[in-house]
């Protein structure tokens, strides 16, 4: 059975009202977002404010091993194989969330781990009451998403946004062209709801989702691009005088208060809506978390002088986990040829094992390996399979899902997909080793949760997750459950992971208005505030 959702409708904005076809449609929309364009290519909307997960599905995951008498020992070896490569059991996922932890403390500190803990500059979260009208930039893989976002205060919001295709080509361009594309559609979106002009208190918030040291809030200089980005310019850079530089070219009248991470803006928007949430996780494209720290726990922001209990989220940047520690993370043969042919090798590691990017080419990897060595689609032309990235994780997923016992789809989907002709056994083998890679990044998605709950002590909490992969992929959930369980036992259910409010959008929205609560409390001017690189200066 599907998880059901519940929707509570926030009350129509004057828009709306204007035209409630939208709020009708909007009940009807299947999805936990629903966004809803109109003619001129503007969306509005709804937040879906709890989303109540009834199936089981999401606390026991199936066992679908199905009947394998009638495969034939060659390929049952190469099965007993796979599941060798890709099972994390039991005690290698509780050795690894130990190491995790480890990790976790080491890079608070000056001394530095694989895994960054990048203080971010948000200090604390919303108490719920926050109001005002914000502009939030997310700059994901494929889309651009300008919104204007009207916090009412009782964790509830309205969003008016606007979507822009962003070209692969951008992906490898340079800073000029990237910012000059970005600038571009805020200018689009100023002309189409603003007539070209804003007010001046409109602040942005950016979500730039890859690894940025930030020593104030409003900048962040690239460490690296992940995710396949590879934008020259950039890396080692602060990339807002590069984004306001832009601006001001094409006469953007625009000012950034905060540059975020999506993972903060998870934390902060579903804690916004639940104040129980007190993680926020992204399994999509890439991979990350984001948690609540004191001070007193970061060693290298000791030379800030914060008060010892000033909150202070940290983005983990967990994808680079044990980029350098092959001996904790033990990755297969696949995961390494992922690795040498990435435009970053060395990076990423854990993110590499277990991100949306990655899944289609490890199982594309491993079958291409499999023909290669005469077990699986003897005679045939595999040339799709040899190229790079052709295959998607919505296959697996599509494949996972199967319903028939002769996995009739699963046939189907290397046909159309790949132009291969699969028997039932060939079948039967694909279909695990889907299950195998689609739970190996479930296990090890929830151990890195799991590690984060070690660290900070959190017993009983909710982590607010969002991305494709736990939104779409199936099992996804109720694999994670089962790792927490291998983990902490029973107590593993007090850890629960859900859906995240938008944190790109609105989490973006309400970090730009808690930094200028700040500003406004410490009496001090944004300028003299933010861009100095005091800004904690409001929490003593
Ligand atoms: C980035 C993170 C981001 C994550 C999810 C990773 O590749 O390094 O900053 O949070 O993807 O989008």
């Amino acid at each position: 059975m599907a998880p059901q959702l519940r929707y509570v409708l926030l009350s129509p904005s004057p828009m709306a009202q204007a035209r409630p076809h939208l709020l009708r449609r909007a009940v009807a929309w299947p999805a936990t977002t629903c966004t809803l364009p109109t003619p001129k290519g503007l969306h509005r909307t709804i937040n879906p404010l709890r989303s109540v997960a009834c199936s089981s599905d999401v606390t026991n995951p199936p066992r679908r091993k199905g009947s394998m008498a009638d495969v034939p020992k060659d390929l049952m070896d190469c099965i007993t194989d796979l599941e060798k490569l890709f099972t994390v059991d039991k005690q290698r996922i509780n050795e690894l969330c130990d190491e995790f932890v480890k990790e976790f403390e080491k890079g608070l500190t000056e001394e530095g781990s694989s895994i960054p803990q990048l203080p971010t500059w948000v200090l604390g979260f919303p108490n719920g009451e926050e109001k005002g009208t914000y502009l939030a930039l997310d700059m994901g893989g494929t889309n651009l998403r300008v919104c204007e976002i009207t916090l009412m205060g009782h964790g509830k919001f309205d969003i008016l946004q606007s979507k822009y295709r962003m070209d692969p080509s951008v992906k490898t361009s340079t800073a000029e062209e990237l910012f000059g594309y970005i600038a571009d559609c805020l200018k689009q979106f100023v002309h189409d709801h603003h007539e070209g002009v804003v007010k001046e208190e409109l602040h942005l918030g950016f979500t730039f989702s890859y690894p940025c040291d930030q020593h104030a809030i409003d900048h962040g200089i690239l460490q690296r691009w992940t995710k396949g980005f590879d934008v020259k310019g950039v890396e080692g850079v602060d990339v807002v005088p590069l984004f306001e530089a832009a601006l001001k070219e094409k006469g953007v009248p625009i000012k950034l208060t905060a540059l975020i991470n999506d993972t903060t803006g998870a934390l902060i928007a579903s804690n916004y809506a639940h104040p129980d949430t007190k993680m926020g996780v992204i399994f999509g494209t890439g991979c990350n978390a984001a948690y609540m720290e004191v001070a007193e726990n970061i060693p290298k922001v000791a030379k800030h002088n914060l008060p010892p209990d000033t909150p202070m989220a940290i983005n983990c940047e967990w994808g680079a986990a044990f980029s350098d520690r092959p001996d904790v993370l033990p990755r297969t043969k696949y995961d390494v040829i992922i690795d040498k042919e990435s435009p970053r090798p060395g990076q990423q590691a854990f993110e590499k094992m277990i991100a949306g990017l990655y899944l289609g080419e490890v199982f594309r990897l491993a079958l291409l390996d499999l023909h290669q060595q005469g077990h699986i689609f003897l005679g045939q032309s595999v040339a799709k399979l040899q190229t790079s990235y052709t295959i998607d994780t919505e296959i697996l997923s599509l494949i996972e899902l199967d319903p028939f016992e002769n996995l009739r789809e699963t046939i189907d989907v290397l046909e159309t997909k790949l132009g291969i002709q699969c028997n039932e056994q060939e079948a039967k083998l694909v279909r695990r080793l889907a299950e195998l890679i689609g739970t190996r990044s479930a296990r090890l998605s929830a151990c890195g949760v799991a590690a984060i709950a070690k660290k900070a002590g959190l017993t009983k909490c909710k982590v607010g997750a969002d991305g494709s992969v736990f939104n779409l992929y199936p099992h996804f959930k109720a694999r994670g459950a089962e790792a927490l369980r291998d983990i902490f036992g029973d107590a593993g259910d007090d850890i629960d992971i859900v859906h995240a409010e938008d944190g790109s959008g609105v989490g973006a929205a309400l970090i730009a208005a808690l930094t200028l609560e700040r500003v406004k409390a410490a009496g001090l001017s944004r300028e003299c505030m933010l861009r100095k690189g005091v800004s904690h200066a409001a929490v003593s």
